[in-house]
């Protein structure tokens, strides 16, 4: 007992010493080298703003789905003036997904706060988060009508499912620019955003992993299912051959080829899959085509990247 309150106690010390630490050595890694007027090339900004596009949604899903509120609540100077998103709402979370849920919807809030930091942004794009964009991305995804719609926010296993569809785009994107990147703070920003969008998708790819086997009610279908078809439509939409697998999938896909068991993507060495801004914006809009809008990005997506596509429509 006295050995256990002396290691608390140190404990606890430490975490008040870092506690002080934290405002002098780690604010604004991005911004401390002067980067705000500065060295960091266009090709850089073009490349850290386009994922705003998904951390403004993922923000919105994960703040709405966990407490029922956005960023117009939360933080509105991040929106920018930019549109509310439409149809999210407070999902049905038992109490232990609702925690996690909102640790990841203030940990988005944190990474538009680090992108903005960096780069100027621009104001949230319109996003459609309603039930029928996730049902139609479902109807899609298995290609038959799904009775009753899918509705990401019925239960925690709904919702989970629905939020495989999200970090895990992020997370492939910034695995797809990092190598495309000049300057060490625009490296620096998207390694740190990599490593905790990654985190998001294991923990969501952990939950349901657990859940490979269980049918999702009334549809009969499994949670594995579920996800190996909706990483199917990603590559589908995508264009450029594998680089999203479900959580149950043909040996040779697994790791070193031994294992069905796939709780973490990765490609044939286990690295993260990279994607383009264009692939990304094939998947999100629904269309396959980064110059059709539509799904999550009714209007499109903004930055230069995204809307050097959207030009002529
Ligand atoms: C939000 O923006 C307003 C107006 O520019 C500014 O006065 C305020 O300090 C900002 N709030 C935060 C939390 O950044
Ligand atoms: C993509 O959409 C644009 C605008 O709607 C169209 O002009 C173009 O042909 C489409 N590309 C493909 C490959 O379908």
């Amino acid at each position: 007992m006295a050995e256990l309150f002396t290691s608390t106690t140190i404990a606890t010390i430490i975490a008040s010493l870092i506690l002080l630490l934290v405002p002098i050595s780690c604010s604004s890694p991005f911004i401390t080298d002067g980067s705000r007027d500065s060295p960091i090339p266009q090709s850089d900004i073009d490349l850290l703003e386009f994922p705003l596009n998904l951390e403004y949604l993922e923000a919105e899903f994960f703040l709405y789905g966990s407490m029922g509120q956005g960023l117009d609540n939360f933080a509105p100077n991040l929106t920018m003036g930019g549109p509310k998103p439409l149809g999210a709402k407070k999902a049905n979370l038992d109490p232990y997904t609702r925690d996690v849920i909102k640790q990841f919807a203030w940990q988005e809030v944190g990474h538009l706060r680090a992108i903005k930091d960096t780069v100027q942004g621009f104001p949230r794009p319109l996003l459609d988060l309603s039930t029928k964009s996730f049902a139609k991305t479902m109807d899609a995804a298995f290609g038959k009508r799904l009775s009753p719609p899918f509705d990401p926010y019925a239960s925690s296993l709904h919702y989970l499912i629905a939020s495989y569809v999200i970090p895990y785009v992020g997370l492939t994107g910034y695995v797809g620019a990092n190598p495309k990147l000049q300057a060490a703070a625009s490296k620096r920003l998207v390694a740190g955003l990599l490593a905790v969008e990654s985190g998001q998708d294991a923990v969501i790819r952990g939950l349901l992993y657990e859940y490979a086997l269980i049918r999702l009610h009334p549809y009969g279908i499994t949670v594995a299912e579920f996800t190996n078809r909706i990483s199917d439509l990603r590559n589908k939409l995508g264009q450029e051959g594998i680089k999203d697998e479900g959580l149950v999938v043909p040996k040779k896909f697994g790791a070193e080829g031994q294992i069905r068991g796939n709780v973490l993507a990765g490609d044939e060495y286990s690295i993260g899959y990279a994607r383009t801004p264009e692939e990304i914006l094939r998947v999100v809009y629904g269309s396959g085509n980064e110059s059709t809008p539509g799904g999550f990005y009714p209007k499109g997506a903004d930055g230069r990247i995204a809307k050097s596509h959207l030009q002529h429509s």
